[in-house]
Order: structure tokens, then sequence, then C-alpha cells
């Protein structure tokens, strides 16, 4: 149980036993909660020279040095007997793997049917037998992926009706479509794999089905190391909170909290809409500025505000904003949004100072641009900036003009001047 349980309701579980259980039960257990399971259309050939074609989803990769990959043909349910493929793997170490897309699965789906021993499965389903390199059996020309294989290993679990045959083979060639085979890799959207789930289910690993999620880059803080309102939140999930857990140290407090007054002491317009509706479209830009708003006068509980910032934290995670969505997780606790808010009113009753700065060298539409930008990073007012020239109010007690200053010479203009207007 993960730490979540605390706060989530645990769920209730039902136990069995393997002992207890019928051969029909325990597969069906074992089918159903391991899953999706990649299928193995397996291609064989008998000592007498018969071919013959089947599926396997107990089925996958195990080792890329050497690439070793394993199947598992259980001994028939009904009657104990070993099946086609394992007897002919048996006989002459080899096979071929052929990956499954989801255009061939009601074929693929057919070669499973009990056909007698010496009927060749892929004339039953009309797919193409192509060639292989080094080994007899045939691959199947309709997949994307084929691959050779000599048996390297066979382990048998028992020898009883369902039992299954752990078959190791050795890749000696892989056979890649130029269709899928994109910038040397295989690419999942051309490939549109299938994989078995339990009963009579299949899931299609294609368009929104697929999701992306970058490898740790580099070794994440942990869920632990979160801050306590951030790992303990009714609305962050698990997945997010890994997201947020991902980055290499923890935020800097004081930088988040400076970034926080920044966006405050901004007086970005506030686009009129709600911040539920600008949620549901993804529109994070418009859902902070009204929230900024809010937070500018609140006049909400704290707590249904820190609960708007995590949701906003959230869509910034699916956008992958890493750094956004921590600004939002982070004042997303009662305790932060009191010391950012009352400290944000305090500056509101202090004095403002509004002054016009003489900017030297400022003389075109870019350099007006410039000088906007550095000042609009600062805790100030930007009330007009023009050629040779800015008007900006801001509260001495957060700013001090040298910082102004600063910030101009850091766009490369100097202040000549400050006056009252
Ligand atoms: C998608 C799919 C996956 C299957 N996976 C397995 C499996 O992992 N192990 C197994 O013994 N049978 C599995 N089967 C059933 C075999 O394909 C079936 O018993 C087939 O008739 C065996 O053929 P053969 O006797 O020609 O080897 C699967 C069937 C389907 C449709």
């Amino acid at each position: 149980m993960n730490e979540k349980s605390d706060h989530h309701d645990e769920q209730l579980f039902l136990t069995f036993s393997p002992d207890d259980m019928t051969l029909s039960e325990r597969n069906h257990i074992m089918l159903g909660g391991i899953a999706p399971r990649p299928i193995a259309l397996v291609g064989t050939i008998s000592g007498a020279g018969h071919i013959n074609l089947a599926p396997f989803s107990f089925y996958n990769a195990l080792s890329a040095n050497p690439p070793i990959v394993a199947f598992s043909p259980a001994f028939r349910g009904s009657d104990g007997s070993p099946k086609h493929t394992l007897l002919n793997i048996l006989e002459t170490g080899e096979f071929t793997i052929n990956a499954v897309t989801s255009s061939m699965v009601e074929q693929v789906s057919l070669t499973s049917a009990d056909y007698p021993a010496g009927v060749d499965e892929f004339v039953k389903a009309g797919l193409t037998k192509r060639t292989s390199e080094v080994i007899q059996p045939p691959g199947v020309a309709e997949s994307p992926f084929i691959m050779e294989c000599k048996l390297y290993d066979h382990q048998d679990f028992g020898g009883g009706p369902g039992s299954g045959n752990l078959v190791l083979g050795e890749v000696l060639r892989f056979h890649v479509s130029q269709s899928v085979y994109i910038d040397g890799r295989l690419d999942p959207f051309k490939l549109d794999l299938i994989g078995r789930m339990g009963g009579a289910w299949y899931c299609r690993a294609s368009g929104p089905a697929l999701v992306e999620i970058a490898k740790p880059r580099h070794v994440g803080i942990g869920i632990d190391a979160l801050p306590d309102w951030i790992r303990t939140s009714s609305v962050l999930t698990g997945n997010d909170l890994a997201r947020l857990a991902g980055v290499e140290r923890l935020p800097d407090a004081d930088d988040l909290r400076r970034r926080w007054r920044e966006h405050l002491a901004n007086d970005a317009p506030v686009s009129p809409g709600a911040f539920d509706e600008a949620l549901e479209q993804g529109d994070s830009w418009k859902a902070r500025a009204i929230l900024v708003s809010q937070l500018k006068a609140p006049s909400r509980e704290l707590q249904a505000l820190a609960n708007d910032l995590q949701r906003l934290c959230r869509v910034y995670l699916r956008a992958g904003d890493i750094e956004a969505a921590w600004e939002c997780a982070w004042l997303g606790g009662e305790e932060k949004l009191r010391e950012i808010t009352e400290k944000h009113t305090e500056r509101r009753r202090g004095k403002m100072t509004e002054t016009h700065l003489t900017i030297e060298g400022m003389s075109c539409d870019h350099c007006v641009m410039a000088v906007r930008k550095a000042l609009e990073r600062l805790p100030v007012n930007v009330k007009d900036v023009r050629v040779g020239s800015a008007l900006v109010s801001f509260d001495e007690s957060v700013i001090g003009m040298e910082q102004l200053k600063q910030a101009v010479e850091e766009a490369g203009y100097t202040i000549v001047e400050s006056s009252a207007p």
C-alpha cells in the first residue's frame, strides 16, 4: 500500500489461493490480470515438413544480449496433449515469431482453432509465407516484425493439462518492415500492434491509446521528499505526484515565492470567463490570470483557491510544463497561500511611487520592447513605455530605484533621469 492510501479509500481485496481454484479459474484470473500481453504468432515446421501457425500471448522478450524471447505453449486443458507448435519446435529446434497488428487479428484468431496436425494454418487464415533466411519455418509476410529463432532452452511445468512449457528462443534474424521503421526506430503509431486481454478481449495499441511517458532523465527527489501539503493533496493523483517528484532537486522556495509575487504584481489583463471553463479548455494562461486576480483580493476560502491551484497544476503537468506545475503545486497549500496573499495585501497598502524614467539610447520600437520586457519581470506596474522614456509605478518597500536601473541596464540601456511626472 503506498503512502496515498492515507488519503484515499482503501480498496477491498478478495484473496484466492491457487490450490483452492479450478484450472479454468486460475486461467481466467491470470489472463485477466496479466494484461495486455503481446501476441507471438509462431510459425513452425514438423520433422515431416508440415507447416504450422498459431498465436501465443504468454510471450515476452527476456534478454537483449544474447537476444532471447520466451513463450509458453501449454498442454491442452482438455486432454493434456501437447500443441503442434511445441512438438514441432522440440523436433526441429526452429520457429519464427511474428508481431500481430490490428489489421490481421481476425486471421490470427482463426489460426488458433484446433486444426488437426498437418493442416497448414497459413492457408486456413489466408496469410502469406515469407521465406526465412537461416531457418526452415516461414515468417508471416503480413506482419511488420518477424524474428527467426532457434530453440535455446525448454522447460515444462509439470506436464498436466493446462501446464505451460517455457520455450526460450535465441533470435537469429530480425526483419522489420520499412513502413514502420522511422529514423532507426520502430514507430508504435505505424506498427498498430494488438495485445491480448482476459476473456475474448484484445486491445489496440494505436492512436490515443498510446501514451508517451518520458524516461526519468535523472534521479528524481521522490514522492517522500514532496512538501506535506503537496504529498497529501486530495486533488493530485499518484501519477501527478510522481511527475512533480521527478525533478532533480526541490525547487527553491524563495524563487517560487518571488515568481508568485511577480505574477501578483503584474497587472495582466484578466480575461473574462470562468476558471473551470478555462481549465476544461486546457487554457492554462487564462486560468492562471483568473486565479491571480482572485489571489490579489481573495474573496473565496483559501482552501478553495488552493484546490484550484492544484487543478491548474494538473493542467500544466499534462502539458509537460513541470516548472509552472511546481509553481501551482507549491502555492496550493493554505499556509503558503495565506503568506503570499497577506504579503501582497500589505504591499498594496504601501505607498506607490510613480516615476518617469528617461532612458538613453532607446530610440526604436525594438528597444522599447526590450525595456518593457526587462521592466515587466519586476514587481512594478509598467504604465507606459515609449521611445526614450518609461512611466512606471512601484512600491518602494518592495523594489528600489537601483533594481529598476539594473533591469534597464541588463536590457542594454541606461536611465539618465528619473522624476515624478
Ligand atoms: C490471441 C491468442 C493467444 C493465445 N495464447 C496462448 C498461449 O499463450 N499459450 C497456449 O498454450 N495457447 C494459447 N492460445 C491458444 C493456441 O493458439 C491454440 O491452442 C492453438 O490451437 C495451438 O495451435 P497448435 O496446436 O497448432 O500449436 C492463444 C490463442 C489466441 C487466439
